[in-house]
């Protein structure tokens, strides 16, 4: 009898895994044959057979590398699962980004969190938010912006002036500038971030935490249904940091409608979401829609802005001429004078260079920006695809092109300088086109502007003060890179020491 049932067990184990093999195959041999990609296309074999490899290779934080070198060895045009390509070449810019592009957000930015503009994919949808919220970012608000961003900045000067001479974490104090104007700018509240010595605030570990959880539930969502239904306090709220993260929008919204009603005298950006745009006639956005923007907008200004200011004062360390450069022309300039206002700083020629070399040579989303044919036809660098192929380009090999980038693998801030060192160089119509670190077309970064300001501020504000150098060799290893569609350092920290002049 126990025999019996184990036999019957057995049998019953072999034909599942017979009919699980079975069912692999089929599928390998359907994506073999009913790719909708031409076979003479370069890639991995395994490419081919399943977009598995390409979900590992997302997963280990390496996509941006190893696109790069596919790239290199196979040339623009690169397979990376049996729907999916990344191309390298400038003529696919347009046709996937430009302002007339059919291609629309691949369906990955369905597990990004919740709708917001960021995450539509429809034209028409998007369009219409775009239009509802552009009004915030225009030139007018950067000035309303200016004056929180220089009073988070004088919070990190004081901790940097307090810590001289002794190294510290700059990416921490970086982060937590980019989160506190943040919060100080869409949200109208501060997120505590210096309150703590070194310590996050807990919104940054539902940020960092949530990151998970969406990789978790977008790449296997059963697991993650499975592991919803477990006991345990910790891994509730773990898998509930997405819930939390958006509370702080909402809170936001009801703390600031409570302070100053719905028609209140202040010209807030908040403010602004809540009135709509009279001057556009553009309706405003309600409670719940304006808690979620505030929240993603708060997760798509920390960790680009943070890094982008943590990897120039890197370079500025790894390239001390021209950080002794920048620190000459801010001086000279009489910005310091002007209380380091924008206005003094957005034409220095060094400041701008180093700005745009950094974000270059690190961009902060430095892997593919993807999307999805929509048209029943789209041709792209010369390849005819039909609808729903996933297609992409990505940063980190566009801006290494060496056809209009010599020495890519130089950070040279002379690539946005005059001849004569005395001017901005905004770059040929090539390198302006390759350069995707802000995105393109109708899905270009909202706060390019915003986070441009926050980065040259902060930066003339260091040099001008601060001499600032590497707290060892070790930083070298804490700044390779890493990345889950943002850029994160691999040792998550980067040791600097800052000295006052
Ligand atoms: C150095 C800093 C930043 C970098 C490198 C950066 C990069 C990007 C990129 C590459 C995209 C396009 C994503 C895509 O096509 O999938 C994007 C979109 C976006 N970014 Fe940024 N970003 C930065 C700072 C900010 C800041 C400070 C804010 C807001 C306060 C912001 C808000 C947005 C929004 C709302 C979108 C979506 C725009 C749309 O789809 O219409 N970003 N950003």
């Amino acid at each position: 009898m126990y025999l019996e049932s184990r036999f019957s067990i057995s049998i019953t184990v072999l034909t599942a895994v017979v009919v699980a093999f079975g069912l692999i195959l089929l599928r390998v041999i359907h994506n073999v044959f009913a790719s909708p990609i031409p076979p003479s296309v370069p890639g991995p074999w395994l490419a081919r057979l399943t977009n598995k490899w390409i979900l590992l290779v997302d997963l280990s934080g390496k996509r941006a590398r190893t696109v790069h070198a596919l790239h290199k060895k196979h040339g623009p045009v690169v397979r990376l699962a049996p729907n999916e390509l990344s191309f390298a070449d400038i003529d696919a810019v347009k046709p996937i980004y430009g302002p007339a592009t059919t291609c629309i957000k691949s369906p990955v930015y369905d597990t990004f969190g919740r709708l917001g503009i960021f995450q539509m994919r429809g034209h028409d949808e998007h369009h219409q938010r775009r239009r509802r919220m552009a009004h915030v970012f225009a030139p007018g608000s950067l000035q309303q912006m200016e004056p929180l961003i220089h009073s988070v900045i004088d919070q990190v000067m004081a901790i940097l002036a307090r810590k001289a001479g002794k190294p510290v974490d700059a990416l921490h104090w970086c982060r937590m500038t980019a989160l506190d104007v943040a919060g100080e700018v869409l949200l109208g509240r501060s997120f505590g971030a210096f309150d703590g010595d070194e310590e996050a605030p807990v919104f940054i570990q539902h940020l960092d935490n949530m990151f998970l959880v969406w990789a978790l539930s977008g790449n296997a969502p059963l697991l993650h249904r499975a592991l919803s239904l477990l006991p345990g306090k910790k891994l509730q709220r773990f898998l509930k940091s997405g819930d939390y993260f958006y509370q702080y929008g909402a809170d936001a919204v009801d703390e600031y409608l409570a302070l100053h009603g719905r028609v209140p005298n202040r010209r807030s950006l908040l403010t602004k979401f809540i009135l709509g745009d009279p001057d556009t006639g553009t309706a405003p956005l309600s409670d719940t829609e304006i808690g979620d923007e505030l929240a993603n907008m708060a997760f798509a200004a920390t960790d680009t802005t943070g890094n982008t200011m943590t990897y120039a004062l890197y370079r500025l360390c790894c390239h001390p001429a021209w950080q002794q450069k920048l620190r000459d022309e801010v001086l000279a300039s009489g910005a310091r004078d002007a209380g380091f206002a924008f206005q003094s700083l957005q034409a220095l020629p060094v400041l701008n260079g180093v700005v745009m070399e950094t974000l270059r040579f690190h961009p902060s989303i430095p892997s593919a920006l993807p999307r999805v044919t929509a048209a029943r036809e789209t041709v792209i660098a010369g390849l005819v695809l039909p609808q729903d192929t996933l297609v992409s380009m990505q940063s980190y090999t566009t801006q290494r092109d060496p056809a209009h980038f010599p020495d890519p693998e130089q950070w040279r801030p002379s690539r946005w300088l005059t001849r004569d060192g005395g001017g901005i160089d905004a770059g040929t119509a090539e390198m302006r086109e390759m350069l995707l670190g802000f995105g393109k077309g109708s899905r270009a970064c909202l706060g390019q502007h915003m986070a441009t300001m926050q980065i040259k501020i902060l930066l003339a504000r260091v040099v001008a003060r601060f001499r600032v150098r590497l707290a060892s060799d070790a930083t070298h290893d804490e700044m390779d890179m890493t990345d889950h569609f943002t850029l994160i350092p691999k040792g998550r920290r980067c040791g600097l020491v800052f000295t006052e002049l």
